[in-house]
C-alpha cells in the first residue's frame, strides 16, 4: 500500500541530498557497518528513509521506529519495507501503547548502535531493558531535548554507553534547528490553517535556534512578531534583533498565532488562554507535546470540535475559543513534511559519519556524552560547499601561526 508514492518520495529526497550521495560512494566501497545492527528512533519520513538506506548500503542491518506518534509517513514506511527490506515499526497516528511497543521492537533486534531523536529509545535501554545496554557500542542523539536528557543522565552517572551530541554540531543546529524549523514550522501552520501571516500578530515562545528561525521567517512573511523568553540574554538578543519581547500572558492578549519552541513544559497554560485573544491559533515546534497544556484544554474546555484536518477548536470556560494544531505535537512534522531535504542532508550526513566514527573508535570511548568531532563537522561543510560550487580561502601558514601567537599584533 502506497509503495510507489513512498518510493517517489525517497527518490526525490535522495536526488537532493548531495552530501549523503558523496558519503554513499565511500560507504558502499568500504562497508563500515558490516555485521553491525543499528536501531533507530527517528521521524520516519522520506529523508530518514534515505539515511536508513544509506546505513544499510554501508553494511548495517537496520531497524527503525518513529520518535513521535504523528510524524510517520505511511507511504515511505511501505517503500522502505517492500523495496529495501528495512525493518520498520510504526504508522502515522499510532497510539501511545503502539509507540512504546515499536520502540521495544527495535530493541528486540539487539542493536549495537543506536540513533535516537528525543531520547525515548535511550531511556528505554537504561530504564526498562538495562541488561541489554552492555551490548550497545554507542549512539547518537539528534535533538536539543534528547541532549538535555542525556546531560542529566551523564550527570547522575547512569549513562551506560558513549553517546554523541549530534544536535550541537554546527552543521546541525545552525541550519536544521534555525532554517529547517523556521521554514517547516511555517509550512505546517500554512497547510493546516490556510491563513495569512501578513499584518497578523504572532508570538514565538523561546529564542533558541528553533525560535530564532521561526521568528525571522514569520517576520519575513509580514507578521508582527513578539518573542517570549526566560533567559535574559536571549531576551536582549531578541530585542536587538528587532522583535517585541514580553511575558507570554501579555503577548497572547493580542496574538493571532503562537508557536512554542522551548523544550520546556507548561509554557502556555490553560489559564493563559483564558485571557488570550479569541481565535488564537496554537502550535508547537518543540520536541514533546507538553509545551502547551493540551491535557487541560481537553479536560477543562466546554466543547471541542475538529474544524479542519489537524485543527481542533476548544471553547473555553469563558466562552472564548482557541484552535490547536496537531494536538500540540511538532507542527512541522505532524502537519508538514518536516525539514527541507537539503537541511536533513547535512543533519543526517553528520549522523552517518558519527555512527562510522563510533564503530572505528569503539575501543577508545567511555560512558560519556561526546561532542561531534570537529573534523566531521568541517568535512560535512566542505562537501556541502563543493556541492554548491562555492570555493573559499584558506589560511596561509603565516596566518595560522599569527592566529596562534600572543606576540605583537603588527
Ligand atoms: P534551545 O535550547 O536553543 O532554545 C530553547 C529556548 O527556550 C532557550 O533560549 C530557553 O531559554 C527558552 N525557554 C525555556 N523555557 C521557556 C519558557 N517557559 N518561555 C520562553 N522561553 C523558554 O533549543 P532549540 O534547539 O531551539 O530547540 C527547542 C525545542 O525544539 C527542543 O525541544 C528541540 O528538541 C526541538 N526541535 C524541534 C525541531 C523540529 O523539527 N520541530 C528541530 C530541532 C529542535
Ligand atoms: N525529518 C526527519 N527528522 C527530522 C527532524 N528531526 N526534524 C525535522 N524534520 C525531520
Amino acid at each position: 500500500m502506497g509503495t510507489v508514492d513512498g518510493l517517489r518520495k525517497l527518490r526525490w529526497a535522495e536526488s537532493h541530498m548531495p552530501v549523503i550521495a558523496e558519503i554513499r560512494k565511500r560507504f558502499v566501497k568500504e562497508q563500515p557497518f558490516r555485521g553491525i545492527r543499528i536501531g533507530m528512533a527517528l521521524h520516519v519520513e522520506a529523508k530518514t528513509g534515505v539515511l536508513a538506506v544509506l546505513l544499510k548500503q554501508g553494511g548495517a542491518t537496520v531497524s527503525l521506529s518513529s520518535c513521535n506518534p504523528l510524524s510517520s509517513d505511511d507511504e515511505v514506511i511501505a517503500a522502505l519495507r517492500e523495496t529495501y527490506a528495512i525493518d520498520v515499526h510504526g504508522r502515522r497516528g499510532e497510539s501511545r501503547e503502539e509507540y512504546y511497543n515499536n520502540l521495544n521492537s527495535v530493541l528486540d533486534t539487539r542493536p549495537q548502535l543506536i540513533i535516537d531523536d528525543g531520547g525515548d529509545l535511550t531511556r528505554m535501554l537504561h530504564k526498562e531493558r538495562s541488561e541489554e545496554a552492555a551490548n550497545v557500542i554507542g549512539g547518537n542523539e539528534e535533538t536539543t531535548t534528547g541532549v538535555n536528557r542525556l546531560r542529566a543522565m551523564e550527570k547522575s552517572g547512569i549513562l551506560r554507553f558513549p553517546m554523541f551530541d549530534v544536535n550541537d554540531a554546527v552543521m546541525k543546529h545552525f541550519f536544521d534547528n534555525r532554517y529547517g524549523t523556521g521554514q517547516s514550522a511555517l509550512e505546517g501552520l500554512m497547510v493546516s490553517t490556510n491563513l495569512l501571516f501578513a499584518g497578523k500578530s504572532a508570538v514565538v515562545a523561546g529564542y533558541g535556534f528553533c525560535g530564532k528561525g521561526i521568528a525571522s521567517r514569520l517576520r519575513g512573511m509580514g507578521a508582527l512578531v513578539t518573542v517570549t523568553e526566560v533567559d535574559p540574554r536571549k531576551a536582549v538578543e531578541a530585542a536587538m534583533d528587532g522583535f517585541y519581547v514580553s511575558r507570554i500572558r501579555d503577548a497572547l492578549k493580542n496574538a493571532d498565532f503562537v508557536v512554542t519552541a522551548t523544550g520546556m513544559k507548561d509554557v502556555i497554560t490553560y489559564s493563559d488562554l483564558l485571557t488570550a485573544k479569541p481565535g488564537l491559533v496554537l502550535a508547537n515546534a518543540g520536541h514533546f507535546d507538553n509545551e502547551i497544556q493540551v491535557a487541560e484544554l481537553e479536560s477543562r474546555s466546554i466543547s471541542r470540535e475538529d474544524v479542519r484536518r489537524n485543527v481542533r477548536r476548544y471553547t473555553l470556560e469563558n466562552g472564548n475559543f482557541v484552535d490547536l494544531i496537531s494536538d500540540g505535537r511538532l507542527v512541522n512534522l505532524a502537519s508538514g513534511q518536516g525539514h527541507p531535504v537539503e537541511i536533513m542532508d547535512m543533519s543526517f550526513a553528520i549522523q552517518a559519519l558519527v555512527a562510522e566514527y563510533i564503530i572505528k573508535n569503539r575501543e577508545k570511548l567511555d560512558r560519556k556524552l561526546y561532542p561531534v568531532p570537529e573534523e566531521i563537522d568541517l568535512h560535512v561543510a566542505g562537501i556541502k560547499l563543493s556541492s554548491l560550487g562555492i570555493e573559499i580561502d584558506r589560511l596561509t601558514e603565516k596566518q595560522y601561526a599569527y592566529m596562534n601567537s600572543w606576540e605583537e599584533g603588527t
